[in-house]
């Protein structure tokens, strides 16, 4: 018998506002073809002036309860990616804390950009393997179109704003690849690679800041970097790509999509895309798809899935699981 973190529960939430590419063509020397060919996206979700991300997830968290038949008196624990919470402090896992009615347990947010809810969910498998929670929340929430330099064309039409959450439940398992729930995770980060993506702006420099980019010189780290990291988790789980039902990857870009299913031997019939109607929304995005996946009747129980991300750090990572 072994522990393993369940997905018992999944649920999001997009804003209602909906950016077509067509909109930037009148601020931006820039066209739907362009963006559509170049990273697939078509349209992405915006909040509202006065919507914040601890809003968006808490939406996220209420659906995903709902799905799992629990409330916040439920849970022990909250563990919420992003990396534009609504304040400095207190964390948004808190704010949401608060406002699901979860008096007990403990709430805090992982900071990890796009690899934000890899990093997260490797968390919150930690804290239910160790015991110290048995129902935990984990939930990918941002508004990045906070951090917009809405000049720059380069960056401005990649992002949107969105929230998932997962709920992980302590179930007994035999303690092999059959079970359900999380088999493995791996994770990496490499700080000399802060230049290439990265807020010009904090808390200790004064400002909020904007996001910057060198768009090609990621791209050229994140095909192999996934494909490597996704294949060793998989290979932690002692599994390879033939076992995997579905990928589900970060949403950053169709190009890297398809180049990291293709490294991985794996044709786009087995990976859930939303890259197309969300844009890139960083932490949010995995479990948006695997939301979306969800309800398009992609995902279903007993499935193989590994999740892959990279971003800003470069931090980059991938898990494991068995819906
Ligand atoms: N419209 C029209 N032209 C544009 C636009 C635009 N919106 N943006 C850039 N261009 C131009 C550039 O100026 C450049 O012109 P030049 O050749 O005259 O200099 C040309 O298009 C090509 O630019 P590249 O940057 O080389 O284009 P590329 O094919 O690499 O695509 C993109 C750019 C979409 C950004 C791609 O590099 C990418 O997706 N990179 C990875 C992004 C990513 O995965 N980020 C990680 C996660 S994000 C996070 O962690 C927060």
């Amino acid at each position: 018998m072994a522990s393993r973190a369940v997905v018992t529960g999944v649920g999001h939430y997009l804003p209602e506002r909906i950016v077509p590419n067509a909109e930037f063509e009148a601020t931006l020397d820039t066209s739907d073809e362009w963006i559509r060919t170049r990273s697939g996206i078509e349209r992405r979700h915006f909040a509202a002036k006065d919507e914040t991300t601890s809003d968006l997830a808490t939406r996220a968290a209420e659906a995903a309860l709902k799905d799992a038949g629990l409330t916040g008196e439920d849970l022990d624990a909250i563990v919420l990616a992003t990396s534009t919470a609504d304040l400095t402090f207190p964390s948004a896992a808190t704010m949401v804390q608060a406002r699901l009615g979860m008096t007990k347990g403990f709430a805090f947010d992982v900071q990890a950009v796009c690899a934000g809810f890899v990093y997260a969910l490797s968390n919150a498998n930690a804290l239910i393997l160790s015991g110290q929670a048995k129902r935990v929340l984990v939930i990918g929430a941002e508004t990045f179109s906070r951090i917009m330099d809405w000049t720059d064309r380069s960056t401005c039409v990649l992002f949107g704003d969105g929230a998932g959450a997962l709920v992980l439940e302590a179930l007994n398992g035999n303690g092999t690849a059959d079970d359900r729930g999380i088999l493995s995770t791996d994770l990496n980060s490499d700080g000399r690679y802060k230049d290439l993506l990265y807020v010009d702006g904090g808390v200790s420099t004064q400002s909020t800041g904007h996001l910057r980019m060198q768009g090609n010189q990621v791209f050229r780290h994140a095909v192999d970097k996934l494909a490597k990291t996704a294949e060793t988790a998989l290979d932690k789980a002692g599994l390879n790509s033939g076992d995997v039902d579905w990928i589900v990857p970060h949403q950053a870009n169709i190009r890297i999509i398809q180049g990291t299913a293709k490294k991985m031997g794996l044709p786009m019939e087995n990976v859930v895309v939303t890259v197309q109607d969300h844009g890139n929304t960083s932490a949010a995005s995995i479990p948006l798809a695997l939301s979306v996946g969800k309800e398009r009747g992609q995902i279903k129980p007993g499935d193989l899935i590994v999740t892959e991300a990279i971003g800003g750090g470069l931090a980059w990572g991938a898990v494991v699981l068995r819906w």
